[in-house]
This record gives C-alpha cells, structure tokens and sequence, in this order.
C-alpha cells in the first residue's frame, strides 16, 4: 500500500519496516532544553521514540521538528539491512557539521544499530556522543549528563524483563487518529537472514491491563485506531504469576490465569465498538484459529493480516529457518479465507536471492503470489547481515544483478495482483476512518478499509477521526477512491 519504489527496495512510511525517516513535532511546554529525535525502521522503532521523548520530557526537554534548535540530537536507527545503516552514516556527516557550529550538542545514536554495534560506533563515528540500545532507555537522563560534561556514554544492556509498560508515550507525529501500542519487545526466532534478535533481545509480552489502559486512554483523547505491535504477535504470552510484576493499576486478575494474543485482541476490542483494532506482524508458524475467530467476533478488529512469507518455496523457508513450509503457508491462507472470507487483506514481506535460490526456486515466490493474492507486499532483496545464522553458514551467492532483476520481477508481480484486488473493491462500501489530508490534494481526505487499503474521498465537512461509510468508485493499484454514503454510521 502506498509503496515509493526507491533504488527498487520498496518502502511505505506507514509499514512496519521501512527504512523511511520520521522525524518529531515540536513540542513546548516550556522545558529549558530542546531534543531533536529522527527514527528509521520499523514501527517498533517509532513507538520507542515516543518512550524516549517521554523519558526525555521529564529530564528538563522539550521536542523540536528544527533540527538547529535542538540541544541534542538522538537518531534511533535500524540495522535490517545494509542500506538501512548506511543512510544513517550519511546523515551523521550531516550532523557533524551543525556540530562545528555548536560544540555542546549531544548526538545519540539509539535503537538496532546502537546495540549491534557497541562501543565500535564510538571509534567509527567521531561526532557520536551516545550509544543506547532499546532496552536501556531508562538510563538516558544519567548518559546524556554524562555526554554533558564532555564524556562518550554507553549503554548497551539488553534485558529480559524491559517492557516500558509503566512509562506513557509522547506521541509524536501523531494525526490524533492513529497510534501504536508495543505489546511486547525482542524476538525468539532465529530466521537466518535476520537480525532481530541480536538487536532487540529475548521476546518478552507487556503486562496486558498497561496495554489496555493505554488503548483506553488514547480513545478517551480521541484517537480512534490502534495498532498492536510485536515481531511476532502470535507469541503473546502473559500471566501474572509467570511474568511476576507488580500489577501496574488496580485491576484485579486471576495470578494463574494466562492471556494469549487471542484474549488480548479480545481485552483491546472491548475498549469501546469505536475504537479500530489493528495488530502486526503474525507469524504464519503461530498464527491460530483462535486469533482469526477473534477477529471475525469484532467488527472493529480489522480484517487485515499482515503475514510475512519470505519465500514461496519450501526449500529456501528451510535455510531461512521460518520453520513452516509452502504448504502450511498456504494451509494458514486457506483457513483465513474460510473464516474470515475473501475480502480479508492479506499482505506479506518477501525476499529475493536470498543465498542459493535457484530460477525455480524464484519461479515458486511467483507463483505462490499468484495462489495468494497478497493485496500488497513489503519486498526486498537479500541483504547479508553479520553475526546472523545465514551470514555464518552460507554463502551470499546470488549476484547483486540476480536479486535486483528477482526483486523486480516480485514486485511487478505484486502491483498486477494489488490492482487486482483493489478492483474487487470498485462498486463495494467500506468504512473508513478520516485520518487527515491525502498527499496529494488539502480538498480530498484520506482514510483505511478495514483491509487497510488507502481510500480518497472528497473533504466534505468531515472532520478527522470521523467514520464514513463510502463507496469505492475507482482505483490504482496503490489507492481506492470513494464517495461518501454516511457519516458516523451505527456500526
Ligand atoms: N518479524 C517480522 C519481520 C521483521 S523484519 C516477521 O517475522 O515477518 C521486516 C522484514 O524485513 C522481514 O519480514 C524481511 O522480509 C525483511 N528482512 C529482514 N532481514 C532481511 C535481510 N537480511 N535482507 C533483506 N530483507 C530482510
Ligand atoms: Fe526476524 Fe524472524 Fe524474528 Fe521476524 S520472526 S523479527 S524475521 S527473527
Ligand atoms: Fe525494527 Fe530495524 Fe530494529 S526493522 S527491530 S528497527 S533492525
């Protein structure tokens, strides 16, 4: 949805990797010193930014969208493939020149690249002030002191407990509509191409009634979508005597009593019929039955599954360690359709030339696309990353040349098949939810299908944060345009 091809890696700015930046909003609220915050990578990433700004706010800074008032500049970065990185090194040459100019600026390099790193970022770029990881941004008033007095500071523990569950984001670059809730933090799968889980640590769940509290609390600020993240949802596993954490409100649980994804889906939805359900990323080895009926109970959890494959062949899945095959990817399609219909979304991140992938073996991506049909898809090529198990094991031989013409290929694929979907559309209503101007024009809005398509309707007198029931009347294969039929109906 929404993708920008660029140097044919394909990114969105809303997705849950992309490589895109974000930067803050200014917010004064009369703090003495100004933080400039930039985030690259996944959605995971832009929650934890509004922690930092949260953690940052009560140590005396205030938030600012100009980079050359800022006091200190934190980049919170990514590492999930080469290019990823690298835009970050370029811009750190950029930040060392407002550095010249100002010689007390602070420059912190937070999140992925940070803790796969280390120390090493300290040698290898100069300007750098401070290396925090994603599990240590409590200890951010403490390092950024100590960069103050003129010293580099490091903290790199990752945690097994650290959930941020007590600590309320600062939403930056919010529309007020939208927002995300982590609901959990690190990975326990060891996909080989991955880097993940050297990043972000052990998965562990967030204590569910924090997470609860904080859906109900932006409903109550008017936010009508949430979007639950974790790396693999499906996971989700929490039980107040296993977790063992004081509880962080007065609700009363059952201490053996265990919550899965499936309950917490439910937990969220029951906030209030008004409030949009969103969750990614399902992984398609752990995504149940129960959490698929879950779906269909709510009218408000979108029916939308974002459902990485990687690789339509099941040989290439082995070497990546997905652990599922074709066929039980194709089994889990099978069950979504029958119990969601066919109008669910269905989106998938793939992989071309990952090591050893044969012409056949790329055939077979194709051709589960075309068995699929994904209504849009994250798509990369192959980009070796040390330290993970298929940098150590195999050997990254498809030339460069072979996975940009595969790449290609899978996404010439994909915008056939996104078209096709999106004129299955074309004569049906959707409900949307305004979510501010569209890019193109201030006299048309934009909003979401339950599918998570982007819909175009003339402005109107809406107002954000409105519903509006629409007809779709036309489409691209990136977008759908509507006419409205009601606003704020019932249901
Ligand atoms: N937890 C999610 C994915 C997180 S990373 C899942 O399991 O699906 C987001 C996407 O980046 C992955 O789905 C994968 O398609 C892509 N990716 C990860 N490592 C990569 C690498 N080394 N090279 C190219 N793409 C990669
Ligand atoms: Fe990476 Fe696999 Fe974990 Fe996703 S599930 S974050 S691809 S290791
Ligand atoms: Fe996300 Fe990139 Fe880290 S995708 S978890 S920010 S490596």
């Amino acid at each position: 949805m929404n993708n920008l091809i660029k140097d044919i890696d394909i990114i969105s700015p809303e997705d849950t990797q992309s490589t895109d930046y974000k930067t803050t909003t200014s917010e004064n609220t009369g703090q003495a010193k100004k933080l400039y915050i930039e985030s690259y990578g996944c959605a995971m990433n832009f929650a934890d930014s509004e922690i930092v700004a949260s953690i940052m706010k009560k140590n005396g800074f205030d938030t600012t969208s100009d980079v050359t008032e800022a006091d200190a500049i934190f980049v919170n970065t990514c590492s999930i493939r080469e290019k990823a990185e690298l835009t970050v090194r370029k811009r750190l040459t950029e930040f060392n020149k407002l550095k010249k100019a100002k010689p007390g600026l602070s420059i912190g390099i937070l999140g992925c690249m940070a803790e796969r790193l280390k120390e090493k970022l300290l040698e290898e770029e100069k300007v750098v002030d401070l290396v925090v990881g994603p599990d240590a941004y409590r200890d951010l008033p403490n390092l950024i002191n100590i960069a103050e007095d003129g010293q580099k500071a490091v903290n790199t523990f990752l945690s097994r407990e650290e959930t941020y569950a007590d600590i309320a984001p600062v939403r930056l670059n919010s529309n007020g509509v939208s927002a995300f809730i982590s609901i959990m933090r690190g990975c326990d799968n060891m996909c080989s191409f991955c880097v993940v889980p050297f990043t972000r640590g052990r998965e562990r769940s967030r204590d569910p009634y924090s997470i609860v509290a904080e859906a109900q609390d932006l409903f109550n600020k008017g936010y009508r979508e949430v979007t639950l993240l974790g790396q693999n949802v499906d996971s989700f596993k929490w039980s107040a005597e296993e977790n063992n954490k004081a509880r962080l409100n007065k609700i009363d649980a059952d201490t053996t009593e265990v919550i899965n994804f499936a309950k917490l889906l439910e937990m969220v939805a029951r906030v209030s019929p008004h409030l949009r359900v969103r969750f990614s990323t399902s992984h398609p080895k752990d995504i149940t039955d129960d959490v698929l009926f879950t779906i269909k109970k709510y009218d408000n959890i979108c029916k939308y599954i974002h459902l990485p494959v990687q690789s339509g062949n099941s040989r290439v899945l082995d070497l990546m360690n997905r652990t599922y095959d074709r066929e039980w990817y194709l089994e889990r399609v099978s069950k979504i359709r029958e119990i969601l219909g066919e109008d669910c979304g269905i989106s998938s991140d793939m992989i071309t030339g990952f090591c050893s992938e044969t012409e056949q073996e790329h055939q077979d991506t194709l051709s589960l696309m075309d068995l699929v049909k994904f209504d849009f898809s994250y798509m990369f090529y192959y980009s070796e990353r040390p330290g993970t198990l298929a940098a150590k094991k195999y050997e990254d031989d498809v030339t460069l040349e072979i996975k940009k013409r595969r790449l290609s290929e899978v996404i010439n694929k994909q915008s056939v098949l996104s078209f096709e979907r999106n004129k299955r559309d074309v004569g049906t209503e959707q409900l949307i939810i305004v979510e501010g101007f569209s890019k193109k024009s201030e006299n048309d809005y934009k909003g979401r299908s339950s599918a998570n398509k982007v819909v175009i309707v003339p402005k109107g007198n809406y107002m954000k944060g409105d519903y509006l029931k629409v007809r779709i009347t036309d489409c691209t294969p990136a977008t759908l345009f509507g006419e409205v039929i009601a606003i704020n109906p019932a249901s």
